[in-house]
């Protein structure tokens, strides 16, 4: 079973899934802890649901064209659409504000 591990505001969930588990499925269906992650369409169209692997990317398949179209360099910091994974493998993600710089 893939242990997922999601960083959020400072905050660690982990959680055990399903092999072949989408976190945005988890999210639409409020799936402690996954009502945490941030996204939207589902369809890799908005890149709200965008995420960093920090640990697993090894694991993950080649960002498919959704991806590179969304994320564009960033895939080269690490970054993934999270709604465009279905997880086989322990992962570690970490989604971060959507404005760093405003932190109080
Ligand atoms: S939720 Fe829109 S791209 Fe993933």
């Amino acid at each position: 079973m893939p242990l997922v591990t999601f960083h959020k505001h400072g905050q660690v969930f982990r959680e055990e899934v399903r092999p072949n588990t989408n976190l945005v499925v988890r999210a639409g269906i409020k799936q402690f802890p996954w009502p945490n992650l941030n996204y939207q369409c589902g369809m890799g169209k908005c890149a709200t649901c965008a995420c960093r692997v920090i640990a697993g990317a090894e694991h993950l398949p080649p960002p498919n064209w959704k991806e590179r179209k969304q994320l564009g360099e960033r895939l080269e910091q690490g970054y993934r659409l999270v709604c465009q994974l279905w997880l086989q493998h322990d992962i570690e993600l970490v989604q971060e504000s959507q404005q760093p710089a405003a932190a109080a």
